[in-house]
């Protein structure tokens, strides 16, 4: 199981500042766990990995199987949690690179998350004249960026097959009972997988919504969600300061009742750079609110050292670090002696490539702390489906968590509605002639 390491937070919070902390995590845990809190409708993930849907589970395999032999593409087409798990984990798992590699499996290509028209014409000319299926995942169903994408493609894919062909060839994730996406899937025969009602967009990569993606790429999606099941376990049960995420929990608000406002997400390999994307939404959409929440932002190191470096060790001391580690790489590479050393390398040679990684993790490390940046570690063996699934939990329970002792709502986000409606009015959409008027008077 993944292990928390606040040895380098210690000068920055004292014992008793935690042993503070104790109680007010414990608390938050039990307004959790009984369902006692605000927002306590969008608490289903909290034991979704023992209690999910077996038989939609088959069906979500069998689906993949059915996409990944009959085509060679498929198109995901959704937003925010809607499609930042799916991502995340092909990514982490597979590669940044998936779709260039040799694989038995169908491209995947991310639409819907973007009204950039760029986006849209590269997304339809890679997918060109193949073979291709189209997940479309929207929990409320009327999503302006998916709506607008899945009309896009759902020509392009009767245009292909032919309508009744093409209804075969997409697959809809969405309310159970409501929702434009599902109306329009009961009529057109879409095969329908469904987001659960108690289940929030930023927490339900572990529902069909990351599932199906995810199978499709071959991932072995049983396994992620036994490794999600063992840390619910884990985490459940231990209801003290040894807990992982207890440890994780205090130790972030502690920081920031200390009055650090930004968490800098941090991890040594590029194929972390979506599991930061989607750490970020789910942080910054569950705490960021009421005027209070610390500010989740990400780099990737060490290419960020050459950029964002500076800042973090010499900017403004309002972050701290919270750094993502896990060995075992796919392969070794030796750093080879040079007879002329003009590079003046040979100091390396015979080194592994990880070796010169993992001293550039611990200098960097020291650094920061000796520049004010407290540094929090969360360590995992290695990266497979099973510890990954235990990552995705660990997150999801410390952010429920988290956002209890910080006093939100951690489940609803009111905030992502302004610009909505203002697009809604400055669009014409029924509805928004009022606000169109005041807006248009602004612009
Ligand atoms: O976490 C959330 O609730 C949001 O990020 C949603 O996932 C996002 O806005 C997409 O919503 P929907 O799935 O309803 O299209």
């Amino acid at each position: 199981m993944l292990n928390v390491d606040l040895s380098a937070i210690s000068d920055f919070v004292s014992g008793q500042q935690m042993a503070a902390m104790e109680p007010r995590v414990a608390a938050a845990y039990e307004t959790l766990a009984t369902g006692s809190g605000a927002g306590n409708d969008y608490i289903g993930w909290v034991n979704l990995p023992r209690d999910y849907d077996r038989e939609e589970f088959a069906r979500i395999q069998a689906a993949a199987k059915r996409i990944q032999s009959d085509s060679e593409a498929l198109v995901v087409i959704g937003i925010g949690g809607s499609y930042l798990g799916a991502r995340a984990v092909i990514e982490l798992l597979k590669s940044p690179n998936y779709n260039l590699k040799k694989k038995d499996t169908p491209d995947i290509f991310f639409a819907g998350n973007t009204l950039s028209t760029d986006m849209v014409l590269e997304i339809m000319e890679l997918v060109g004249d193949r073979d291709f299926s189209i997940n479309v995942i929207s929990k409320s169903g009327t999503t302006t960026e998916p709506a607008v994408a899945f009309r896009l493609f759902k020509a392009k894919l009767e245009e292909k097959y032919g309508k009744a062909e093409a209804a075969k060839r997409i697959y809809a994730t969405t309310d159970k009972a409501k929702g434009a996406l599902k109306s329009l899937a009961d009529v057109e025969g879409y095969e329908e997988f469904v987001v659960p009602d108690d289940v929030g967009g930023r927490y339900s990569v572990l529902t069909a919504v990351g599932l199906l993606p995810i199978a499709v790429a071959g991932i072995d999606i049983e396994a992620l969600m036994a490794g999600a099941e063992e840390a619910r376990v884990a985490f459940q049960s231990d209801r003290s300061m040894n807990n992982p995420v207890w440890k994780y929990v205090a130790a972030r608000n502690a920081l920031y009742e200390q009055g650090k406002k930004v968490e800098l997400l941090c991890c040594y390999e590029p194929s972390f750079r979506f599991m930061s994307e989607w750490w970020k939404q789910l942080y910054g959409e569950s705490e960021g609110k009421d005027g209070k929440g610390l500010f989740p932002a990400s780099v990737e190191f060490t290419a960020d050292l050459h950029s964002m470096g500076q800042y973090i060790q010499q900017g403004e001391r309002i972050m701290f670090e919270t750094v993502v580690r896990y060995d075992q790489p796919h392969g070794e590479i030796l750093i080879g002696a040079d007879k002329d050393n003009v590079d003046g390398l040979n100091f390396l040679a015979g080194k592994p490539l990880s070796f010169v990684a993992e001293q550039a993790l611990r200098g960097t490390r020291l650094a920061h702390v000796d520049g004010g940046v407290p540094n929090i570690l969360v360590e995992l063996e290695t990266v497979n489906e099973t510890t990954l699934g235990q990552l995705i939990y660990f997150f999801e329970l410390a952010c429920g968590i988290s956002g209890y002792v910080l006093g939100v709502n951690p489940f609803n986000q009111p905030g992502v509605e302004a610009y909505k409606k203002n697009m809604f009015a400055l669009l014409n959409k029924p509805g928004y002639e009022e606000l169109r008027e005041t807006l248009l008077a602004r612009l």
